[in-house]
């Protein structure tokens, strides 16, 4: 497969609005604009990534990324996404990270981790069903 076919694909599989970007040309898929919540929303998931293999070794991550509470106000994609459940979900979100950050009890890191894997997915559910199953993989098992 060439680099194209691979970029095509590859935002497809991740995107949010699936159907919607299906029906525009492939030319037009290349132009999407990543927005400043999809940007956040990747810094996420590698700080997560990082604290799942911090945790498997008995570790607890340290610094509290202060740039998630952008989560409020980065742009979306689909900006009525912003609303009341919203807002609810991101400061559930928020309150999870921290107990995580906060805990001084190191056995339950995995569950205070595993919880805020939880609220992405919550939120996920309700806005943007796509990376679903990649979220997943940061759950410790
Ligand atoms: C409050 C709701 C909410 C929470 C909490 C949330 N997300 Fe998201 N996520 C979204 C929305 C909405 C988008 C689409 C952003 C856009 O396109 O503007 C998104 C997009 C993404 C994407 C796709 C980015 C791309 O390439 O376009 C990934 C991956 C992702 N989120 C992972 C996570 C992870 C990991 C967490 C938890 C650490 C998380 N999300 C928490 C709502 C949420």
């Amino acid at each position: 497969m060439n680099k194209f076919l691979v970029l095509v694909f590859l935002i497809i599989v991740f995107s949010c609005n699936k159907a919607q970007k299906e029906e525009t040309k492939s030319e037009d898929l290349i132009m999407v604009k990543q927005s400043e919540m999809a940007a956040l929303m990747l810094s996420m998931y590698g700080v997560n990534q990082a604290n799942k293999s911090l945790i498997l070794k008995g570790e607890k991550p340290k610094h509290f990324p202060n740039q998630f509470f952008n989560i409020h106000t980065a742009n979306l994609t689909e900006p009525s996404d912003r609303n009341e459940a919203f807002k609810a979900y991101s400061d559930f979100y928020l309150k999870n990270l921290q107990a995580l950050y906060n805990t001084t009890d190191i056995d339950s890191l995995i569950t205070k981790h595993n919880n805020v894997i939880n609220s992405c997915i919550t939120c996920h559910k309700t806005t943007c069903v796509g990376p679903i199953p990649k979220i997943k993989k940061l759950l410790i098992q």
